[in-house]
């Protein structure tokens, strides 16, 4: 299977994200594996997306979120439910938009480049999996089509795991 950032055109952003949408689902198909498929959810985002410095997972591992498969420099290991973007969605349980990661409180820096974020969290019958993480070096570059289009490919990788 191949996959280009060209074959998605962003400057229309609804519709590259139903474009991508297909394609992850296509990628995920008759896998289950929660590791593989969020290595490769990790590595669609992160070639696909223009203007990004970091792509990946957080686990929900014994009341904490542990480092999961990423694209992008190394990350910090284990982030506490509450702090942070990552733990803020998490115990909200709903997606978290930060235009300007500076001006978050508790903000933890993993990437010095990294200026804005969005934490789009991994839910499956009530039961917190984990969060979905996408930095961008540029301020305020995640808008409502990112998020919509984050929460369906979120949907997808959860649905592919059952
Ligand atoms: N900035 C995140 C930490 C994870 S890194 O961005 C990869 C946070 O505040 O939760």
């Amino acid at each position: 299977m191949s996959h280009t950032a060209k074959h998605y055109d962003f400057d229309d952003a609804g519709n590259a994200y139903r474009d991508l949408a297909r394609d992850l689902t296509a990628l995920l198909a008759g896998e289950r594996d929660l590791i593989a498929n969020a290595a490769n959810t990790a590595a669609l985002i992160f070639d696909a997306l223009p203007r990004l410095n970091w792509a990946g997972f957080y686990l929900y591992k014994s009341g904490e979120l542990v480092l999961g498969p990423f694209q992008g420099k190394p990350a910090c290991v284990r982030i506490a439910i509450g702090k942070g973007v990552c733990g803020t969605a998490a115990q909200r349980r709903a997606t978290v938009v930060v235009e300007d990661v500076h001006a978050f409180p508790g903000h933890i820096a993993c990437d010095s480049a990294s200026n804005s974020e969005i934490v789009v969290p991994l839910v499956r019958g009530g039961e917190l999996l984990g969060v979905l993480d996408v930095d961008s070096p540029v301020h305020a570059r995640f808008g409502a089509a990112d998020q919509a289009g984050l929460e369906a490919i979120a949907k997808i990788f959860v649905e592919s795991l059952s």
